[in-house]
C-alpha cells in the first residue's frame, strides 16, 4: 500500500522513553506534529509546566529540546483518542513491566498497557496508520497487536473507510541520563517489518537527522530479539565484571587494572565494564527474564538458565554489598547512622526503578540500621515508595527498628555516621572535602565506595576506613 510521507505523530505514553524520544523527534522534524499522549494528568501537567526544571524526567539536555519545540509541533496531552484519530503514525510506549502474578509471573512482561492501547487504535485510528511498537517488549507482541487491529471494529462494518495498518517495531536504546544525545546521535535505528512501505516512511522520518547507513532494517521478529539481546549482552558484561570485583577482593587484585588490561583488548573493548553494585534501570533484568521466559518456551532450559546467572549475580552482589557493610561495622548496624549517597539506578537520572540502592537500603533497614539518604534528583516520597517505608526521624536509641530519613545536603547524611555507602556515581560525590567530613563522623567511621567514585588516598589522609567495590588488599 502507498504510504504518504508521515506528517502527524502520536506518542502513547510520556515516560522516560517517550517524553524524550519525541522531544527530539519534533526538535528534528519541524514539519511534524508529534502529540505525547498519557492517562496520567499529573504526568501531561509536569510536560506542559511553564518552569523546565519540572519536567516529570530529568535527562540532561532535554529542557532544551522540549523549549524549542513544545508548542510549535511538539504537544503534551491527556486526549488520547483525538490524539490517535489524527495521527498517521502511532508509537506505543508504555510500561511493560515484568509480570507479579499468574502465567509467568517474575518473569514474563506484564502486557495489559500494550494491549490496551492496541485495542485503542483500532477503535480511534483513522484511514491508513503506521502503529509503531516503542516499548521493549517479547518477541511476538507485534504479533498480538496484529491480531487486535484486525478484529473489524463494529462502526466499520460493512463500510469502505474501515482503517487499515501497518505494525512496525522501533525498539528504542537509549540509555538514561544520556537520553538526549543517544537520540541525536544514535549508533543505529533499528526498523523490523513486512511492509517496506511503512519501513520507508518510518525512515525518513529518522533520515532528518541519521544517516541512511545507521538505519537498519530487519524482519519484524529480529528487531524485536535484538532489543532484548542489546541489553542482555550488556548486562552480562556487567555481571562478569562485578564477579571479578569479588574475586579481586579476595586475591588482592584491583579491578580497575583488570578492566583496564581487558578493555584494551580491541574485541573487548572498554565500554560497560565498570563494578558496581550492579544494574539496575527499568530494562537489564526485565528484559532477562523475559528472554528466560522465552527460552523456557521454546524448550531451551539450557539458554535459559545460562541467562538467569545474570540476574542472579547482580542479585547476589548488591546481598553481598549489604552484608560485607555489616561485618565491616563490627557484625551490627543495629542503631548506627549510614549514610546512603545516591538513591537513583544511574547517575543523571531520577529514575529509581530497579535501583541497587533499594535491595541494599532494605537489607540495612531489616538489620536496623538507621540510614539518611541523600540524592540530588529523586525526591523522598520517591525513596517512601520504592522501600514502602515511611520515612521517620532518625533515633539514636537501640530499639533495632530500622529507619531512614532523607537528607538535603551531604553534611547533614553524614552528620554523627557510622558509614557512607556511595551506590549512585553523581559527579558531586566524585570530590567531596573528605577531611572537613571526617570531623562530621563517629569514629572509627567507613566510607564504601560501591562507584569508585572516590579519591582512595584522601579518604585515607582524612582518618577514614575505606572500602573499594573490587578492591583487595595484599
Ligand atoms: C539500558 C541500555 O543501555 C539501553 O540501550 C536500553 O535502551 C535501556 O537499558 P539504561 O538502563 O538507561 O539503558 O542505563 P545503562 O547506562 O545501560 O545502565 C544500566 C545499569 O548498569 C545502571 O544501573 C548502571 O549503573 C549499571 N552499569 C552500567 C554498571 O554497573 N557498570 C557499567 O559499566 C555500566
Ligand atoms: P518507559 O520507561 O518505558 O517510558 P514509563 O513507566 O516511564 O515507561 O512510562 C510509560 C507511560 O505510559 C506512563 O506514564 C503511563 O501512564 C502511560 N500509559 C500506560 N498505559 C497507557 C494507555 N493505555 N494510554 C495512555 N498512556 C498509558
Amino acid at each position: 500500500m502507498k504510504i504518504n510521507p508521515i506528517r502527524s505523530i502520536c506518542c502513547i505514553g510520556a515516560g522516560y522513553v517517550g517524553g524524550p524520544t519525541m522531544a527530539v523527534i519534533a526538535d528534528r522534524c519541524p514539519d511534524i506534529d508529534v502529540t505525547v499522549v498519557d492517562l496520567n494528568e499529573e504526568r501531561i501537567s509536569a510536560w506542559n509546566d511553564s518552569d523546565l526544571n519540572n519536567l516529570p524526567v530529568y535527562e540532561p539536555g532535554l529542557d532544551l529540546v522540549v523549549s524549542r519545540a513544545r508548542g510549535r509541533n511538539l504537544f503534551f496531552s491527556n486526549q488520547v483518542k483525538e490524539s490517535i484519530s489524527s495521527a498517521d503514525l502511532v508509537f506505543i510506549s508504555v510500561n511493560t513491566p515484568t509480570k507479579q502474578k499468574g502465567l509467568g509471573a517474575g518473569q514474563a512482561s506484564d502486557l495489559r498497557w500494550v494491549e490496551a492501547c492496541a485495542r485503542q487504535v483500532a477503535t480511534c485510528a483513522k484511514g491508513h496508520t503506521v502503529v509503531v511498537e516503542k516499548s521493549t517488549l517479547p518477541v511476538r507482541t507485534a504479533a498480538a497487536i496484529k491480531a487486535i487491529l484486525a478484529i473489524p471494529q463494529r462502526q466499520y462494518l460493512n463500510s469502505e473507510v474501515a482503517p487499515t495498518f501497518s505494525v512496525l517495531s522501533n525498539p528504542e536504546f537509549l540509555a538514561e541520563g544520556t537520553a538526549i544525545n543517544d537520540l541525536e546521535n544514535p549508533d543505529r535505528v533499528l526498523i523490523g517489518g513486512e511492509d517496506p512501505e511503512a519501513v520507508n516512511a518510518l525512515a525518513a522520518i529518522y533520515q532528518n537527522w541519521v544517516a541512511p547507513e545507521k538505519i537498519l532494517r530487519t524482519k519484524l521478529w529480529s528487531s524485536e530479539l535484538s532489543k532484548l539481546a542489546a541489553n542482555a549482552f550488556l548486562a552480562q558484561r556487567i555481571s562478569s565484571i562485578n564477579s571479578v570485583a569479588a574475586l579481586c577482593e579476595e586475591t588482592g587484585a584491583d579491578v580497575r587494572e583488570v578492566a583496564l588490561a581487558i578493555g584494551t583488548d580491541s574485541r573487548i573493548g572498554p565500554k560497560f565494564l565498570n563494578a558496581g553494585p550492579g544494574f539496575g534501570g527499568s530494562c537489564f533484568q526485565k528484559d532477562i527474564l523475559n528472554l528466560v521466559y522465552l527460552c523456557h518456551h521454546f524448550g531451551l532450559p539450557e539458554v535459559a538458565s545460562y541467562w538467569e546467572q545474570v540476574v542472579e549475580l547482580n542479585t547476589w552482589q548488591q546481598k553481598r554489598i549489604a552484608r560485607l557493610l555489616v561485618q565491616k561495622l563490627f557484625g551490627t548496624v543495629t542503631g548506627k547512622k549510614i549514610a546512603i549517597l545516591g538513591f537513583a539506578f544511574k547517575a543523571d537520572t531520577n529514575d529509581t526503578r530497579e535501583a541497587p540502592a533499594i535491595r541494599i537500603s532494605l537489607d540495612l533497614l531489616e538489620e536496623g540500621a538507621q540510614l539518611a539518604i541523600h540524592d540530588p534528583k529523586v525526591s523522598p516520597n520517591q525513596i517512601a515508595l520504592e522501600l514502602s517505608h515511611l520515612p521517620s526521624n532518625l533515633d539514636p536509641g537501640l530499639k533495632g527498628e530500622g529507619t531512614w530519613h532523607p537528607s538535603k545536603s551531604v553534611e547533614t547524611a553524614l552528620e554523627g555516621a557510622d558509614a557512607v555507602l556511595i551506590l549512585t556515581e553523581w559527579e558531586e560525590y566524585r570530590d567531596l572535602d573528605w577531611l572537613r567530613l571526617s570531623r562530621l563522623m563517629r569514629a572509627p567511621a567507613w566510607v564504601f565506595d560501591a562507584r569508585s567514585v572516590v579519591d582512595p588516598e584522601k579518604v585515607a589522609s582524612a582518618g577514614l576506613m575505606l572500602w573499594r567495590v573490587g578492591e583487595g588488599s595484599d
